[in-house]
């Protein structure tokens, strides 16, 4: 039996939540609203580009290693957060909006180490609370992960990892649990840069004895920010935006509670780039961070994109016409794999025949199907497609398989003509503050309904 999983220790959800975010994880299938995309073009103004998910839930997470008030700034208002949130108070930690882009997460040390198949079903980086949970409390029941529809993502090299930091490790009824009394250092090298691995092991190697050290360990930019989160919390770490991190447990006592704002998001800077690049026009994408998407801008170059990088953000005006260029996804610093729906609904407007090879999870091209609706010239086989550019896309109905996908189907409306409607809204919600507002305000048109 974990310690404190009776019912009665879970602590009930308290409010706070935007309502926009709470509407949005509140998701009923038959009332889940839906966003119409006319034709548009061309853009023209400035996007605020938003806090990382990829980021916040990971920074929330890691909070659970902490007692007392941390604050996180540039957040999101996007559903994840929220389902993160709900997470983090049935462990016992409670989240509270404290503006339009800021939580504070109080943690009081009284946690309950168990995370219900009801919320970790839902978001993919509830596995992050592995390891915070692991070192903190000794003991952690866990649902298996589920999220994103992209096939198998399996959790071995969080638990190979944990085991050799002494953790055991039981597996029963849709359910991980894991122990250690306290865990120790270990020399870990991964097959794969694994993202949610390096996250897990890093925040376990917190507080174990002795020096961990992480071999092949991912290098993203939401990686560098959790590292620089806790080490303002007080953790050592060295290796930093290496493929080296070495850890170097310190006392439970030493981490105190801070503030931290929340890195760029890449995926979302990428989106209205790809927004433009579509529609035509010019965007000044204020926030973006250009240095965390050194090959993603060179390749948009290639394809005809303007861009100029400033401190601050990043410009872009669009060609007459896009080039086709032939891509593969790589972990960082490669092309991300959350990029690869937005690069084949470019693909499917340049001109000339474009081949796109996926690197990272082989079943993620669902989202094929609803452009080939819009009249795109896709076929996949195997980990590749190949996208043979048409002069425009034709509005119609499509769905948002999942958040990155949806994402595409925003961006292929606005390259159709006439109408495209869009269902499975709420998995746009998971990952985008308000798409269609800031689509909106520089020209597109947009709408949800
Ligand atoms: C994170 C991102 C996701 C992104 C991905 C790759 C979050 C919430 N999600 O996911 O948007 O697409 O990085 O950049 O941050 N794998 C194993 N065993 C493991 C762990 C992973 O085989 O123990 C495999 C996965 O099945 C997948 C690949 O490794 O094929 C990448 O996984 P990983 O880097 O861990 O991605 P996530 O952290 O799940």
């Amino acid at each position: 039996m974990v310690r404190g999983s009776s019912a009665d220790n879970v602590v009930p959800l308290r409010g706070g939540l935007p309502a926009s975010v709470a509407h949005a994880a509140a998701v009923d299938p038959l009332g889940d609203p839906r966003i119409v995309v006319r034709g548009s073009g061309p853009l023209s103004g400035r996007v605020h580009v938003p806090g990382a998910k990829n980021s916040v839930l990971k920074l929330m997470a890691a909070s659970i290693l902490c007692d007392g008030a941390t604050r996180l700034g540039n957040v999101p208002a996007i559903a994840d957060v929220s389902i993160m949130g709900e997470l983090l108070e049935a462990i016992g930690v409670t989240m509270t909006w404290s503006g339009a882009d800021a939580l504070q997460l109080d943690n009081t040390g009284r946690l309950t180490p168990v995370a219900p198949y009801e919320l970790v079903e839902r978001i993919r980086a509830s596995i992050n609370v592995l390891g915070p949970l692991l070192t903190r409390c000794g003991e952690v029941r866990l649902s298996m992960p589920g999220g994103d529809d992209f096939g198998a993502r399996p959790i071995d090299m969080h638990v190979s990892g944990l085991e050799q930091m002494g953790a055991t490790f039981r597996f029963e009824h849709g359910y991980v649990e894991a122990r250690a009394d306290r865990l120790h250092g270990a020399d870990i090298s991964f097959e794969f840069p694994s993202v949610g691995a390096t996250e897990n092991l890093m925040t376990a190697a917190v507080f174990a004895d002795g020096v961990t050290t992480i071999r092949n360990a991912a290098r993203e930019p939401e990686i560098i920010d959790l590292c620089e989160f806790l080490v303002s919390m007080g953790a050592r770490i060295e290796g930093i935006g290496t493929g080296t991190l070495q850890i170097t447990g310190v006392e439970r006592w030493s981490l105190r509670p801070v503030e931290h704002d929340t890195v760029t998001d890449r995926i979302q800077a990428a989106t209205y780039l790809a927004s433009c690049a579509v529609a035509g026009g010019e965007l000044d994408l204020v926030g973006a961070r250009g240095e965390h998407m050194q090959m993603l801008l060179h390749r948009f170059g290639d394809m005809g994109l303007d861009l100029e990088q400033y401190d601050g953000g990043v410009r872009v005006a669009a060609p007459d016409r896009l080039r086709s260029i032939d891509v593969a996804t790589l972990p960082y610093p490669g092309i991300a794999t959350d990029y690869k729906p937005l690069i084949i609904t470019m693909l499917s407007v340049a001109d000339g025949v474009g081949i796109v090879t996926e690197n990272l999870y082989p079943g993620r091209f669902r989202y094929v199907e609803e452009l080939q609706r819009l009249g795109a010239d896709v076929s996949t086989s195997g980990h590749h497609a190949v996208v043979r550019g048409v002069e425009r896309l034709s509005g119609a109905p499509v769905r948002a398989h999942d958040i990155r996908a949806g994402a595409a189907m925003v961006v292929a409306g606005l390259a159709a003509r006439g109408e495209t409607m869009i269902s499975g809204v709420h998995h746009i919600d998971r990952g985008y503050d308000d798409i269609v507002g800031r689509l909106a305000a520089v020209g597109a048109h947009i709408e949800r309904h």
